[in-house]
């Protein structure tokens, strides 16, 4: 890593929850708890088999209460740099756990969502759900039931703060993509809109947007991020 950056943007994927043991959506052949993620994460799903995303979702939200999920290495050094950053800094992420937070991240974007969190589509109230949901579960603000939804951004709706995150991209001189595959929009056009950064991409292995960063760096996360935030640290 060489010069002075002032603003940093960073994007992460399923990948740099892998290692805390999250699996990601794509390692599995694409199935999720016996499940592809596009027949279940949308909103056709959810109106023809309520239940069952619900049950989805729920597995996941219960897998994260695990005491033996963790934030890993990679988490803590991304607040290592956010906290030693004097610069601009925006962490991006298309995860919905919150092993970020968990780690000390403060600024941050959950572009997908939380499942940590509902949203009743009655009275559109968001709040931190850590329990399982259901048809049945009554919404806290509007006590209507059957309302409640995973406070997840599902495949055909507008993920959250775009603008600002477009925003951030503009301006930054550095942007860096951790342990995501490239395949899913808009989140994998990051990359192209950030004209002034020197982009980077921190993967197992090569991704299909490979070609779009000027360096990459090919391993675990749980090792690269580290090193790769002391260099920025030390510079
Ligand atoms: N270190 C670094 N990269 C890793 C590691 C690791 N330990 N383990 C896996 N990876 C990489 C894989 O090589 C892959 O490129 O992480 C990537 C995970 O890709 P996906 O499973 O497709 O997850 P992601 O890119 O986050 O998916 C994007 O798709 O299903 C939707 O909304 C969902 O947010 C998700 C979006």
């Amino acid at each position: 890593m060489t010069g002075i950056h002032r603003s940093i943007v960073i994007l992460t994927g399923a990948g740099i929850s892998a290692e805390s043991g999250l699996a990601t959506f794509r390692g599995a052949g694409g199935l999720w708890m016996g499940h592809r993620v596009e027949d279940v994460a949308t909103p056709e799903a959810f109106a023809r088999q309520p239940e069952m995303v619900h049950a989805f979702y729920n597995a996941r939200r219960r897998q994260l209460a695990d005491s033996a999920i963790a934030p890993n290495a990679a988490h803590e050094a991304l607040v290592r740099l956010e906290d030693g950053w004097a610069g601009d800094f925006l962490l991006v992420t298309q995860n919905v756990d919150d092993l970020h937070e968990r780690a000390g991240s403060k600024r941050i974007v959950h572009m997908h969502g939380e499942l940590r969190r509902a949203r009743c589509t009655t009275c559109d109230r968001g709040f931190a759900w850590l329990d399982d949901l259901g048809t049945d579960t009554a919404c806290p603000h509007c006590a209507r039931t059957g309302s409640l939804r995973p406070d997840i951004v599902w495949f055909g709706e507008m993920p959250m703060d775009l603008e600002r995150i477009h925003r951030a991209l503009q301006g930054c001189d550095l942007f860096i993509s951790i342990g995501t595959s490239g395949l899913v929009y808009p989140a994998a056009g990051f990359v192209e809109a950030a004209p002034a950064a020197r982009t980077v991409e921190i993967n197992l292995e090569p991704t299909s947007r490979r070609s779009m960063f000027d360096e990459h760096r090919t391993g675990p996360a749980g090792t690269l991020v580290p090193a790769l935030v002391h260099e920025l640290l030390q510079a």
